[in-house]
């Protein structure tokens, strides 16, 4: 760290300007149904990340779990946009116990030295997207694996890779989890709200990322309801890798945490050419989020798990969604 730098006062203007960016960056962070549910509160130096209720999924997502956890992907981004533009920032997560929508505080200390691997990061940030289409029949590379499992690993989250009989049992919670969630008329009508025309501008899944059809694969992909215009290839998915991401709590801030763990995994991801399509199904229904726990003998809390499999280096990918304007996620106090 570059001390004397730190030392130094920081330029008003350039404050806000970094921080300003790093909530761009976080920006084109994913999150469950593109919903986007963060806004940002710019005060000098100090941006403070809230959770935005009217974007949380009340029937999926009661607790706020997913959207906590796509919270934390932002959280990453917007630390990697930071530290690549050369600044240290201090980082408190859940600052105030009595109040639980705010998220996060980044306090910018002063300037730092560039860090290489978020410049790296930072350009990996607007070409990491969600791809539905089958994996191609080239197997994940286990060096891609192991650095995405390594970006992932902390003290408090870790990443377990499903054995073939665990996958069948994936299959299965998955089909039952999103069997009983289709029996319910209001979740029915809030994935139609988030997928459908009467989604809020700049937010939700366009049909240009819901496959055309069903695609052939051993655990089910998340039934929209709907096909969308995504072609899809005729290939089953069969050299795909699961893997589930868990932790040693199930409270705020270790889906924060997760988050920000499942940012770091999935932009190293993007750099080893791994494609990366979270399954949430089974995280959302009671019943089958115990079974994935059960899947990890009960030592952790499951978080969300991943489709993972090789991509085509030539391909230029599946449609990007798009994204809220950064006016109006910042708030400038
Ligand atoms: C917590 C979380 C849960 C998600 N669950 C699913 C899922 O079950 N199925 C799916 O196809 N995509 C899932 N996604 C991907 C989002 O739909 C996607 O990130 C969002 O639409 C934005 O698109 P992008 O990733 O291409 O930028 C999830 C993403 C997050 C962060």
């Amino acid at each position: 760290m570059d001390i004397d730098a730190l030392t130094h006062p920081t330029d008003p203007q350039l404050a806000t300007h970094a921080l300003t960016e790093a909530a761009a960056a976080a920006g084109y962070a994913p999150s469950i149904h593109n919903t986007q549910p963060w806004w940002w509160r710019l005060t000098g130096n100090t941006l403070e990340l809230r959770l935005s209720p009217t974007r949380i999924l009340q029937v999926t997502d009661p607790d706020g779990r997913l959207a906590t956890i796509s919270c934390g992907v932002a959280l990453h981004h917007a630390r990697i946009a930071l530290s690549a533009q050369g600044w240290h920032a201090t980082v408190t997560r859940m600052p105030d116990r009595t109040d639980s929508e705010l998220l996060a505080r980044l306090h910018l200390d002063g300037r730092a030295p560039v860090d290489p691997a978020s410049v790296v990061h930072l350009r990996t940030i607007p070409l990491r997207h969600t791809d539905r289409r089958p994996v191609t029949s080239t197997p994940v590379d286990p060096a891609g694996l192991a650095a995405i499992t390594a970006a992932v690993e902390t003290q408090d989250t870790h990443l377990h890779t499903l054995r073939p009989d665990q996958v069948l049992e994936l299959a299965a919670a998955t089909e039952h989890a999103q069997r009983s969630e289709a029996a319910d008329p209001a979740w029915q009508a809030e994935l139609a709200y988030w997928t459908g025309p009467a989604r809020p501008a700049g937010t939700g899944i366009p049909d240009a990322a819901i496959p055309q059809r069903a695609t052939r694969t051993t655990v089910p992909s998340r039934d929209f309801g709907h096909h969308g215009d995504l072609p899809v290839s005729a290939g089953h998915d069969r050299m795909a890798v699961f893997v589930m991401l868990y932790g040693t709590a199930d409270e705020p801030l270790a889906w924060l945490r997760a988050g920000e763990t499942l940012s770091a995994g999935w932009l190293t991801a993007t750099e080893h050419d791994i494609s990366v399509v979270p399954h949430s199904a089974p995280i959302e229904v009671i019943a089958t989020r115990q079974a994935m726990r059960a899947m990890i003998a009960s030592i952790g809390y499951p978080y969300l798990v991943l489709r993972l499999g090789s991509t085509d280096p030539a391909d230029t990918g599946a449609a990007h969604t798009t994204r809220l304007p950064t006016e109006q996620i910042i708030d400038h106090a």
